[in-house]
C-alpha cells in the first residue's frame, strides 16, 4: 500500500463531502500573482461592458435537459377518406364547383385532390394543409368553415361546420370572417397527424375559445364531408344520415 494514513483520509474525506469534489475557481488576482493572465469570460456569464442578448430559446434549454429537439417533418399526398372498419371510400376531390374540396372525387385521378403539410415532429398540430394542385381559385387552405350563424360544435348538437377551402388563419384562433365569401367564419390551422398511420385530426374553435369534439363525418348521398359535434343527434330524424369518417395523407 503507497497511500499513507493521512492521504487516505483526504480522499475519504474527498467522496463523503461533497464541497471537496468541487474545485474551488481561482480568481484573476490568484492567476496574476502565479504570472498567468486572466481567466477567459464563460459563456452565459453577464461579463461587465458587455449586454447579453441572447436569450435561452426552447431549443436551448431542451437541449440543457438533455434532449435533442426533433426537426419539424413535411407530408405529401392526397386525402383518403375511410371508414371507421377502414375501408377506403376514395379520395377528396378537387373540384372547380361551390363544393371545392367537400366531398368524396369519383371522377379519376387527375381530379384528386394534393395536399401538403409541416408538422412538428410529433405531429401534433395546429397546423395548415396547403391545396397544391387547386383547380379552383383562392383561398387554397384545407379547413373549416362555419357561419354568421353556426359557428359553435358541442357535444350534445347537430351544427355542423364545413370542410372547405379556406383562408390561412392563426393556430388556436377563433373563427376569423372570410376575406373571400360573405357570411363564412373560417379556420385553417385546425390539424394534427398521427406520425404512425399519417391520419389527420382537426380541432375547431369555437367563438367562446373553447375546444369542441371535432368530429369527421360524410353523407354519402349527399357526397359531403363535414365536422359536427355529436354525430347521433346529426343523424336522429335525419333522411341522409352520415357516418364517422377518417382522414389520412396518402403519398402519390
Ligand atoms: C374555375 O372556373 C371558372 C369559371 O367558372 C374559371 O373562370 C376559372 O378560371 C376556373 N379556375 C381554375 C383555377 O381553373
Amino acid at each position: 500500500m503507497l497511500l499513507g494514513k493521512s492521504s487516505f483520509i483526504i480522499a475519504l474525506i474527498a467522496l463523503i463531502s461533497p464541497a471537496a469534489c468541487t474545485p474551488t475557481q481561482e480568481t484573476n488576482a490568484q492567476r496574476m500573482a502565479r504570472g498567468l493572465p486572466p481567466s477567459p469570460p464563460k459563456f452565459g456569464r453577464n461579463v461587465p461592458g458587455r449586454i447579453q442578448v441572447r436569450q435561452p430559446t426552447p431549443v436551448w434549454a431542451a437541449k440543457r435537459h438533455g434532449v435533442s429537439p426533433l426537426p419539424p417533418v413535411s407530408y405529401a399526398g392526397r386525402i383518403e377518406v375511410r371508414y371507421k372498419d377502414g375501408r377506403a371510400r376514395g379520395f377528396v376531390r378537387n373540384s372547380n364547383s361551390s363544393w371545392t374540396i367537400g366531398g368524396v372525387n369519383d371522377l379519376g385521378a387527375e381530379q384528386d385532390l394534393h395536399v401538403s403539410l409541416t408538422a412538428p415532429h410529433s405531429g401534433k398540430g395546429p397546423f395548415d394543409i396547403l391545396a397544391t394542385n387547386p383547380s379552383f381559385p383562392e383561398p387554397f387552405y384545407v379547413g373549416a368553415a362555419g357561419t354568421n350563424f353556426i359557428s359553435s360544435l358541442d357535444l350534445t348538437s347537430r351544427n355542423t361546420i364545413a370542410f372547405t377551402n379556406v383562408q390561412q388563419t392563426p393556430g388556436g384562433s377563433v373563427p376569423v370572417s372570410s376575406t373571400f365569401k360573405d357570411n363564412l367564419l373560417v379556420e385553417s390551422a385546425i390539424w394534427s397527424i398521427n406520425p404512425d398511420t399519417k391520419e389527420i385530426t382537426g380541432q375547431w374553435i369555437n367563438p367562446d375559445k373553447s375546444s369542441p369534439a371535432t368530429v369527421i363525418a360524410y353523407d354519402i348521398r349527399a357526397n359531403k364531408i363535414f365536422f359536427v359535434g355529436n354525430i347521433d343527434a346529426y343523424n336522429t330524424n335525419n333522411d341522409t344520415p352520415a357516418d364517422t369518417i377518417k382522414l389520412f395523407i396518402v403519398p402519390i
